[in-house]
This record gives C-alpha cells, sequence and structure tokens, in this order.
C-alpha cells in the first residue's frame, strides 16, 4: 500500500484514494486494505505502471500501416509485447516492448525510418491509475477519446487547421457506426410496423446531424401520425358496421384484434401511455435490447433502451417531429462549407471539457450541445463576409417542394444544397475558431437573444411584456431556436452557470491571442487547441494562468484600461418594470441609473470612500432608489447626505453618438449615457477583509450567531470596511490613499446593455493596481446585491 492512498477525512474515518471508499475507523481500514479489491487494484495498478514504463508512442506512418508492419520494425530492437493502433484512423500506435532496456534501445535512434516514412518516436505519457468505479462507468460510451491521448496525437500537427482537421477525424462517427445505427433503426422500424401500422422511426440529433462522436446516443422520433389516422379510420369502421349490424371482415379483425392497437386510443391517449406500449414492445418483442425505461416525467419524455451488443443507448420519443426537422437544418448548414464540421466539433468539446455543456451524470444545468452548435452557427452567420446564411435567406431560396410547417412553425429551407451560393468567406479555421471565442467573451448574452432567423441579436426587451410575441422563457443565455421561436433552446441555464460560461470565454479568448495557440511549440509543450482542451479539474486548467502561457497582448490591454463591466440582468428588474419595458430601449436608461446608484453605494457605504459627481447633467434618474439599505429598515433617498458627509448626486449625462456608434446601433438605442466621480479612498478597505469578517462573527450566508436574524452581505462588508478604518485610525480622512475617478459609461450600441466602468488612478501610486484588482471582483458581486435589494 501507499500511504498517499489513505486520506484522513475532517470529520473522521479515512477515504481510501485507489478504490474511491470510505471507511469509518482505522479498524475497517486495516480490513479494507487487506482485503480483495485493495489488492487486486493494487496489482493492476503496480501492471499497468510497469506497461507504461516499457511503452511507446509512435506517430508519423503511412495511414493504413497495420498492426503487423509495426511489430516486424520494432522487433528489430527487441520482443514486442503488443502494439495499440489507435482507434479507427491509424493515427499513431502504442507500442509495448519487452522491459524498458529495450524501450531505451529504440529511443537511442535519431531518426526511424519505416516504408520510407520518417517516424516520431518518444516515451508514452505516463497516466496515473485511477480506478472508477462501475457505477460511474456508462456502457458502451466510448465518446470523447482520453485527453492524453488526444494531447500526443494533436500535439504532432503541423498547424492549428490541422489539429482542428485531426480532431474531427479522431471523433466522428466512422461508416461502420453508422451504418450499425441504421440497422437497429431498420430492426426497430420492421419492429414496430407490427405493432403500430404506417408507423416511422425518424433518427435526430448527433447520430445523424453531422456532428455525431463515438458511442453518441441514439435519439429516435417515433412519428405515429399515419398510425393515428390508420387507427380512427378502422375504429369508425367498425362503428359503421355494428350500426348496420355487419360482422366484422376477417382481414380488420387480424389488424385489430392482434395489435396492440386494440388496448389504446392513439387519438385520445396521453404521452405517458403511449410510451408505456412502446416500452412494452421494445422489451418484448425486439432482439438485442434491454433495459428498457419509460420515462415519463421528464420536459421531453421518451423511452430508453441499450442495444446489447454495442452497448449504445437509443431514447424514443413521440412528440418530436420539430427535432428531425432542425437535424436536416444542422445537416445542411454542415454541408454549405466544411469549416463548419471542425469548428463545432472544437467548441463542442471545449464546452464538454470545461464542463459548460452535456450533463453526463445528470449534476447542474449545464448548455445542450444542440446549443452550443447553435451557438457557432451564429458565429459563422455574422462574420463578413458570412460563412452561413440567415434561415430567412434560407427560406427564400427554398422552392415550393422545401415548404414545411410545423406545429404551425415554418420551417421552410432548401432541401438541397447546391440552391445555396457558396460563401466567399475564406478564413482559416484557427483564424475563426480565435474569433469565435472573441465574439462570445464580448457578446452581450444577458441583454440580448440570439436569432439565427435573422442572424442577429435582439434586446431581451422586444421579447418581455404582455405584447412579446413569441413569449420566450429568458434568462442569462438566450438562444432562440431557428424554426421553433417561443423556444431557448438555453433556457435552463441558471445564472451561476451563465457566469460560468462567459468566464471560460473570457479565458479561450485570451488563449487564442497567445503565441501558444498560434505556434507549434519546438520543445515539446502542448500547444494550439490542445491546452484550450485542458479539462477543467486538472492541475493548470486555466490556459491564461498557466505559467507556460504568453499572454502578454492580454495583459497589456488590462493596464491600458481598468474596466469594471456589470453585466444587463434582466431578474434584477421588477415584473412591473419589464411589462413597462416591452420593446422599448428605456431599459438601458433604467438599467444604466440602477448600476450608478449601486456602484456609489458600494463605493460610499459599503466601501466608505468619498465620491463626488464630476461629470453629467440630472436626467431622469429620480424615479430609481436604492432602499432600505442602512440596516434600520429606513429608505435612503439617493440625493441626502451621508455618513461621509458628502452630497450624494449622480446625474447622467447625454453624451453625442458618433458617425460610428450610429453605424454600430440598432434602431432601438436613441442615445448613450456617462456620469464621472472624483473618489478618494483613506485606507485600505481591500487589505484582510475576510479576517476582519470573522472576527465580527459574520458570515455572509448563515443567521447571526447572536441574534438569530440573517444578516445581509451589504451590512457586513459595510461593517468590515468601517472596522478596518478604525482599526487603521484614518477616521479624519484628510489625507487620502488613493484618488482617482469612476466614469460609468453605457455602452449603447450593437445591441450591447452592459454598463462599463472606467477606474482611473489621478496620481499615481502602488497602491492602485492592487486597489483595482479588489475591485474588479468586489465591486461587480455588490452591485448585484443592491440590485436583488433594490427590486
Ligand atoms: P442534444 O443537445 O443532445 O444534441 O439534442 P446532440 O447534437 O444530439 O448531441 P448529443 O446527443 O449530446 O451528443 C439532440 C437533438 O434534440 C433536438 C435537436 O434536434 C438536437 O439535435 N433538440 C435539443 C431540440 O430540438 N431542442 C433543444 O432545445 C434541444
Amino acid at each position: 500500500m501507499s500511504v498517499s492512498d489513505v486520506e484522513p477525512l475532517a470529520r473522521g474515518g479515512y477515504r481510501c484514494l485507489l478504490c474511491d471508499v470510505r471507511v469509518p475507523n482505522s479498524p475497517s481500514l486495516n480490513d479494507h486494505l487487506k482485503g480483495k479489491k485493495h489488492q487486486k487494484l493494487l496489482s493492476v495498478r503496480s501492471c499497468r505502471k510497469s506497461q507504461q514504463e516499457k511503452s511507446l508512442f509512435v506517430s508519423g506512418f503511412h495511414k493504413g500501416t497495420s498492426n503487423l508492419e509495426i511489430t516486424d520494425y520494432f522487433q528489430n530492437f527487441g520482443t514486442v509485447a503488443n502494439v495499440i493502433m489507435d482507434k479507427d484512423k491509424g493515427l499513431y500506435a502504442i507500442i509495448e516492448m519487452g522491459d524498458t532496456e529495450e524501450v531505451e534501445k529504440v529511443l537511442s535512434i535519431t531518426q526511424h525510418c519505416m516504408n520510407g516514412q520518417k517516424l516520431r518516436v518518444k516515451h508514452k505519457e505516463t497516466k496515473e491509475f485511477k480506478y472508477i468505479p462501475k457505477r460511474k462507468q456508462s456502457p458502451g460510451k466510448k465518446q470523447w477519446i482520453d485527453f492524453e491521448e488526444l494531447t500526443q496525437g494533436l500535439c504532432q500537427a503541423v498547424d492549428v487547421d490541422e489539429q482542428m482537421k485531426q480532431l474531427l477525424q479522431l471523433f466522428e462517427l466512422t461508416e461502420s457506426e453508422k451504418t450499425l445505427r441504421e440497422l437497429i433503426v431498420s430492426l426497430l422500424q420492421e419492429v414496430f410496423l407490427e405493432f403500430f401500422p404506417s408507423c416511422r422511426i425518424l433518427p435526430f440529433g448527433s447520430s445523424v446531424n453531422a456532428f455525431g462522436i463515438h458511442g453518441c446516443d441514439m435519439d429516435l422520433f417515433l412519428d405515429l401520425e399515419n398510425t393515428k389516422a390508420f387507427q380512427a379510420h378502422a375504429r369508425s369502421k367498425v362503428e359503421t358496421e355494428e350500426v348496420n349490424g355487419i360482422k366484422e371482415d376477417a382481414q380488420f379483425e387480424t389488424q385489430s384484434e392482434d395489435s396492440i392497437l386494440s388496448d389504446i386510443d392513439l387519438g385520445t391517449s396521453n404521452t405517458a401511455e403511449v410510451l408505456q406500449l412502446v416500452a412494452t414492445v421494445l422489451q418484448k418483442c425486439v432482439p438485442g435490447i434491454h433495459k428498457v425505461q419509460a420515462v415519463t416525467t421528464a420536459r421531453l419524455p421518451v423511452v430508453k433502451f441499450i442495444h446489447k451488443e454495442s452497448g449504445l443507448q437509443g431514447d424514443i420519443s413521440i412528440n418530436n417531429r420539430l427535432a428531425v426537422r432542425n437535424t436536416q437544418f444542422l445537416q445542411l448548414c454542415a454541408s454549405l462549407d466544411q469549416r463548419v464540421r471542425p469548428l463545432v466539433y472544437a467548441v463542442r468539446y471545449w464546452a464538454k471539457q470545461k464542463q459548460l455543456a452535456g450533463n453526463p451524470f445528470g449534476g447542474g444545468p449545464l448548455m445542450n450541445n444542440y446549443a452550443v452548435t447553435l451557438l457557432v452557427v451564429f458565429f459563422l452567420q455574422n462574420r463578413t463576409p458570412p460563412v452561413l446564411p440567415t434561415v430567412n435567406h434560407l427560406k427564400e431560396l427554398a422552392d415550393e417542394d422545401d415548404q414545411c410547417v410545423i406545429d404551425g412553425w415554418d420551417c421552410t429551407f432548401p432541401s438541397n444544397q447546391s440552391k445555396v451560393e457558396p460563401s466567399p468567406n475564406s478564413e482559416g479555421l484557427c483564424g475563426l475558431l480565435a474569433e469565435f471565442y472573441k465574439f462570445y467573451s464580448q457578446f452581450d448574452f444577458a441583454g440580448t437573444v440570439v436569432s439565427l432567423s435573422e442572424g442577429k441579436a435582439h434586446l431581451v426587451t422586444d421579447f418581455i411584456g404582455p405584447e412579446s410575441e413569441t413569449n420566450l422563457r429568458l434568462g442569462p443565455i438566450n438562444i432562440q431556436d431557428p424554426f421553433e421561436l417561443s423556444h431557448n433552446v438555453s433556457g435552463n441555464i441558471n445564472e451561476r452557470t451563465g457566469q460560468k460560461f462567459k468566464r471560460q470565454l473570457d479565458e479561450a479568448f485570451k488563449y487564442c491571442r497567445s503565441l501558444q495557440y498560434q505556434r507549434k511549440s519546438n520543445k515539446g509543450k502542448i500547444w494550439g487547441i490542445v491546452r484550450l482542451f485542458q479539462p477543467l479539474n486538472s492541475t493548470d486548467c486555466s490556459p491564461a494562468h498557466s505559467p507556460e502561457v504568453d499572454c502578454s497582448p492580454v495583459k497589456e490591454l488590462n493596464h491600458s484600461g481598468n474596466v469594471l463591466t456589470i453585466p444587463f440582468k434582466l431578474s434584477c428588474l421588477s415584473e412591473q418594470t419589464r411589462e413597462k419595458l416591452h420593446g422599448s430601449s428605456d431599459f438601458r436608461e433604467i438599467w444604466f441609473n440602477k448600476v450608478c446608484h449601486a456602484v456609489l453605494y458600494v463605493m460610499e457605504t459599503v466601501l466608505k470612500c468619498g465620491c463626488t459627481c464630476t461629470e453629467g447633467s440630472g436626467v431622469r434618474i429620480d424615479d430609481i432608489k436604492i432602499s432600505s439599505f442602512d440596516g434600520n429598515g429606513n429608505d435612503n433617498d439617493n440625493d441626502n447626505e451621508d455618513n461621509t458627509g458628502l452630497k450624494r448626486k449622480h446625474p447622467v449625462e447625454e453624451i453625442p453618438e458618433t458617425s460610428s456608434t450610429k453605424k454600430a446601433r440598432i434602431e432601438t438605442v436613441q442615445y448613450r449615457r456617462k456620469v464621472t466621480w472624483h473618489c478618494e479612498v483613506w485606507s485600505r478597505v481591500w487589505v484582510g477583509r475576510r479576517k476582519m469578517r470573522r472576527q465580527l462573527h459574520f458570515r455572509t450566508t448563515e443567521p447571526d450567531a447572536n441574534t438569530g436574524e440573517v444578516v445581509n452581505s451589504l451590512e457586513i462588508e459595510e461593517n468590515v470596511s468601517a472596522a478596518i478604518l478604525q482599526q487603521e485610525g484614518r477616521g479624519d480622512k484628510s489625507s487620502p490613499l488613493i484618488t482617482f475617478t469612476l466614469c460609468a459609461f453605457l455602452v449603447g450600441g450593437n445591441e450591447d446593455t452592459r454598463t462599463t466602468i472606467r477606474v482611473t488612478p489621478i496620481q499615481h501610486t502602488t497602491l492602485f493596481p492592487e486597489f483595482f484588482h479588489f475591485l474588479e471582483s468586489f465591486v461587480p458581486k455588490m452591485a448585484e446585491k443592491c440590485f436583488e435589494k433594490s427590486e
């Protein structure tokens, strides 16, 4: 046993890290360590370790090179115990030699050459042995290739474009996988026809949308429309015959009596009843299918099953005609430009690695892959010139045969890619991926709705209030389905996931500006897209924080502009305010005023800074108040004097549009706004806050230990600042530590609803960078608390 396998737990007991097992005390730990499971895993680990030490990673050989050819070549250096070729593509191989000496012998040759090809040979990277308990393994789910394996393969590519193409090759469904899926569909179709006459099984989703990966689920739509018509017709015939006293004829007798359909009326029964029946047919009559389960309470009720031999998991739904159509739309997008697929695969893999999309263990709301794919399509619609056309433009190109309306939604687009002109855009994959992150890291997700129909973002206010036509469920990320216009495909996302998504986009954007992204490392370091894919929980998960990454252009940007950003948040506005705002641009002003009040409150009251307004004139601001912040339940009028002795005024100035902002604005934006304050900070309120918080016995979320009252975090922070001020003995406020200006802008044009606040030191002091760094995270967080409280 290695001591590091055992971890004492804070609440008593131990955890065996090797076996992922917890035990309550030392005797049970000893029992566990002597037990069968632990001993077996110890031996597996030691065997794997020795295998790894004897293994080589080899690439550079001809595609299609066989296992045997590789064995033949490497036998020249010793015993070849095993050769594992990479999945289906034959881009690399792992070779296990007889012992480590033979490995060194291979590596001592400077250049290996096989069948005229120069080989790249190196040690196989060692992976820490990790036991995955059976309950956490999903059968048949090969899915994404192991990250380390991928790293070794992709880092050999010559540039990012090649990396992206290789990524696609490594992950896409092979022809044999596609054939297997087609066979399963035919099998199901055949059996179901017996029970549901004239039914159709239509696959949709990643199995067929051109973005599938190995082992991805099979989404199937069981179309019972014709079956319903058949049943209705048969029933009316029986009724007529009964009325006329005619006996059922022999043919119909077989169809109705033997058919399972005699148990159910498809016209009147509900989804759950029909799905139960589908589950019965699957379980009892389809060979090679097991683990059938009807999940009727989900948002989209389905019958789940597993195809025994391949381990493939399938979902059958009965109300999903739109999904079949939007799958055809994605197929069309993929066929229109060959850059679409590599881009989508890269972004989907990145989203999966950063735990933003996919939901393997069902925890927390994540983006679905469909939403991620639509984001790529929207981005490509917004390139200049566009790589992909808008959905509305596609409608115009469609002819009569292509007309399609489902559930009242117009789903028309050309069935054939030849009706669409190829894009004149010639950007490379490397640049496009970097631009994708740039585009979305600057994107105002909360304030806008992504519309693929028009290829532009709309203000959220067009979608709120009773007059809104679409009734879209708005959230931190709003992506309108291209056809079902009332559906926000990322409507499940909560604030936290939204922020996580934003953070990861920023990180990726920063990384894509670095040399490590653009240029192959000649020192054998991880480079290009590979670093983008580092899993979130790996030790150096954040590319921008990794010591090896040079993000100098980004650092420069941060130093030249000390800017705080407060994103628009619809949930901060009351229902009443929202209704008033439908379709208007007023919400910008209201939001801007709210932000100004909140920021001023945070600076003056919470951080005890002095603030005087120096720029801007009073405009329509009086109706917005931040109330009940004084902790005594009293409303604070924002124009009253506060405890800093300074007049609180926050006039807002309307500033003229320049020609460039005019160009960028959308119809609803009529103004931009700006307000400036001169501020002073008298003590180091940003230092030792956590300690002070502890000293004051405050906890942000829990009730106060003495009074039992839930203490508001604004009040806590206010008390912390007051205590720091007192501790530093800087009550007289005669000589400020830092003087600076705060300048709030309403950005305005181009669908942007964020308020940005520039913080500029008036005199240079070494304290300013650390103070700004603190403000960067503190102000947006506290401003949010103010919004919550004021609503
Ligand atoms: P997924 O999000 O599962 O996408 O939605 P996917 O491409 O199949 O990826 P995997 O399965 O995670 O690998 C499956 C399909 O469901 C429909 C779309 O047709 C999508 O392709 N769908 C999904 C919608 O119509 N609306 C949604 O909001 C989500």
